[in-house]
């Protein structure tokens, strides 16, 4: 495409934005009068108000600003209350389940299929039939076709028990079907997106709800000393919710005491750090911690943990430090299993896919970023407490204890 062709695109995708954005607009200030008009005049309204759910349903997933959100928090209030009036006065034979999954009140509970799975199914023969075995657990590691040979050692680690799940950022799918494991995985491929991008997006706990366990792997693991059935019973053993494998002392950028493997344990709840690190012994760095590149989840801690993931901030730093506040007691079910172990090999992969800018190189503008955003989720995490604990009238204690800033980790 020429550049011209470029630019006259880019201005009619930006005009039907526009459109759109006038769309919106227009729906959300009808809205807002119907809203009014309802409560004005509620015994004339009900029909109007019923329009709202699919409307609410579908503003609710633009990046829309904190006003939209502020009135269609109202309106979705309003619904509730309006629509619930509605049913005790209307017929008794119309259906409205309030507990039911938001948006299926309509729905008989017993046809609701709230959680679903990764298990391929037949097209043919009887649906109760097509599974003849449940993988119990789930691994997903981010790919790049470079790195096919090292995948190909891990998934081997990984016994039928588990569901393979690759999500690739090249493109690059097919391609992996030299492998006969391969044929039996789940590919998703979206370019250039990140881990935990496509852990918010397609690992809902309600999708992956049948596994006991999820490992959201980086790509670049030796698994040499690694088995995970073996390190599963561990977890189970410690009543670990969440763990990841000791790394190895010779891994590439061994950042946190808390991760390196001990040689003398099977499992380690804690650690020492660098003078003035851990004024509470208990928080992270020195426990309560692991690394985002080799995660495990129980099922309950990753239904919590998947909230905290933030849309827009897609490099995930930070996100270990807050993860313990998923669980409770932290400092006793967040743990590094010694006795399977891995090696941080450290290859560059999506961090050199970034752009060239100002003469800067690719990977330098993504690494900024990786900063930028552990900034910002940080502060994110601290104001929703502080909001959260004004809300309820309690002077929050201190819940910020250890926060690490990224300067001491150059
Ligand atoms: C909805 O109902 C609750 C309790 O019945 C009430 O406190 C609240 O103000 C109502 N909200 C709206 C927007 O009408
Ligand atoms: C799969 O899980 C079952 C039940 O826990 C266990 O008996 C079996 O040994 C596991 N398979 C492998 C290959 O370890």
């Amino acid at each position: 495409m020429k550049m011209e062709d470029y630019k006259r695109r880019g201005s009619s995708v930006r005009r039907k934005s526009n459109e759109c954005m006038r769309g919106i607009v227009t729906v959300i200030v009808s809205l807002v009068i119907g809203f009014f008009i309802g409560v004005s005049f509620p015994a004339f309204s009900p029909p109007k108000l019923k329009l709202v759910p699919s409307i609410d349903t579908y503003l609710g997933d633009q990046d829309s600003g904190r006003s939209t959100q502020t009135i269609l928090n109202v309106i979705s209030v309003a619904r509730d209350n309006v629509s619930t009036k509605a049913h005790k006065l209307d017929d008794p034979s119309e259906i409205f389940v309030t507990t039911n999954p938001r948006g299926a009140e309509r729905l008989p509970p017993a046809i609701i299929a709230s959680e679903s799975d990764f298990y391929p199914r037949r097209l043919y023969g009887r649906p109760s039939e097509d599974l003849t075995f449940k993988p119990k657990y789930l691994v997903t590691f981010t790919v790049g076709y470079n790195q096919k040979d090292n995948i190909d050692k891990a998934v081997k680690k990984f016994s039928g028990n588990f569901t393979i799940l690759l999500f690739h950022y090249d493109g690059l799918t097919t391609e992996w079907d030299e492998f006969e494991w391969s044929k039996q995985a789940i590919h998703i491929s979206v370019p250039k997106q990140t881990k935990w991008w496509y852990a918010k997006r397609f690992l809902h706990p309600d999708i992956v709800a049948p596994y006991d366990y999820i490992f959201i792997w980086d790509e670049d693991l030796g698994v040499e000393n690694f088995d995970a059935e073996e390190y599963i019973k561990l977890v189970k053993k410690h009543k670990l919710e969440i763990s990841q494998p000791g790394l190895d002392p010779n891994s590439k950028g061994l950042t946190w005491q808390m991760t390196r493997r001990r040689e003398d344990l099977e499992v380690h709840i804690e650690t020492e750090e660098k003078p003035g690190w851990c004024t509470d012994p208990h928080l992270p760095p020195c426990a309560a911690f692991v690394e985002i590149m080799a995660p495990v989840f129980s099922r309950d801690a990753w239904r919590c943990v998947w909230y905290l993931i933030q849309n827009d901030l897609v490099h995930g730093w930070g996100l270990d430090f807050a993860l313990r506040k998923c669980i409770e007691p932290a400092y006793e079910r967040i743990g590094v299993v010694d006795a399977q172990w891995i090696v941080h090999q450290g290859v560059p992969s999506l961090g050199n896919q970034g752009r060239e800018e100002n003469g800067k190189p690719a990977w330098e503008g993504v690494r900024e970023r990786c900063k930028k955003e552990w900034k910002m989720f940080q502060d994110r995490v601290s104001r929703a407490e502080r909001e959260y604990f004004k809300s309820i009238g309690v002077r929050s204690s201190d819940h910020e204890a250890n926060w690490v800033t990224d300067d001491r980790i150059q």
